[in-house]
């Protein structure tokens, strides 16, 4: 039986008074069902697991260097997050892919770099909506997944995906729980096929997740819990998310 996570994607979103008031609300709506983490800016990563420590609450980061140290300015590596306590960090997230030109090998070595620090990458795979109306939606997902398991090889297994339709995420677009599904479903195939571990993976779903549309999507069998980005950043809408699990 999987157990749901649900972790929440600030982005470059938040100040110190706001991320204490959102985390003093997420904490004192526990116990969760769910497991859940938040994701925050590097800068709030001391302050973050201060507030969280002693809590079931994990906290991660949103991006990770694929080099463990030297000469590269403005990037944090994945032993400068293991010692700040970080459960998870977000790799290949689309606006990285996007915005920085992250290619499927360089997420592919981020996630290899992290789980060599014991921090488990969740690695975001998704399709534009110009590859969805070209019908290339499972062979991008696929493509960018399988960078991933070729690098990690016996250790993909360690991992989490978060399935994040590029046209879904901070554009009120949903994936129908059936389009999220049937995507999960291939991408479940995938990992059970590399690592014979698959159907004991998670694969969180992200994009446009609301309290209202939370439930029925966590409710499909193949979709693991959430990557939240707008909403996570209110306690209420994140704690009702957080509390949308499937029964
Ligand atoms: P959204 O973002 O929930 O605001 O659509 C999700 C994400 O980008 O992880």
């Amino acid at each position: 039986m999987r157990k749901t996570l649900v972790v929440g994607n600030w982005k470059m979103h938040g100040s110190r008074p706001a991320n204490a008031e959102l985390l003093a609300g997420v904490l004192a709506a526990r116990p969760f069902l769910a497991d859940v983490a938040v994701c925050v800016p590097f800068v709030y990563l001391t302050e973050t697991a201060a507030t969280l420590a002693g809590s079931d609450i994990r906290w991660g980061a949103q991006d990770v260097s694929a080099h463990m140290q030297g000469a590269y300015t403005g990037e944090v590596s994945a032993p400068m997050l293991a010692e700040f306590g970080c459960r998870y960090v977000l790799v290949g997230h689309s606006e990285r892919r996007a915005y920085h030109a992250e290619s499927d090998e360089l997420v592919a070595a981020k996630a290899q770099a992290a789980l060599g620090k014991g921090v488990t990458p969740i690695v975001c795979v998704g399709e534009t909506l110009a590859e969805r109306e070209a019908g290339q939606t499972e062979a991008v997902v696929k493509r960018q997944l399988s960078a991933v398991i070729h690098t990690l090889a016996h250790c993909a297994a360690e991992m989490v995906v978060a399935y994040e339709p590029v046209w879904a995420i901070g554009t009120g677009r949903t994936a129908s729980p059936e389009q999220a599904q049937a995507v999960h479903a291939v991408l479940r195939a995938q990992l059970q096929a590399a690592t014979g571990r698959g159907d004991a993976m998670r694969i969180l779903y992200g994009g446009s997740v609301k309290p209202d549309n939370a439930a029925t999507l966590f409710a499909q069998p193949d979709i693991d819990g959430g990557l939240i980005g707008g909403a996570a950043l209110k306690a209420a809408d994140f704690v009702a998310i957080c509390r949308a699990q499937a029964a």
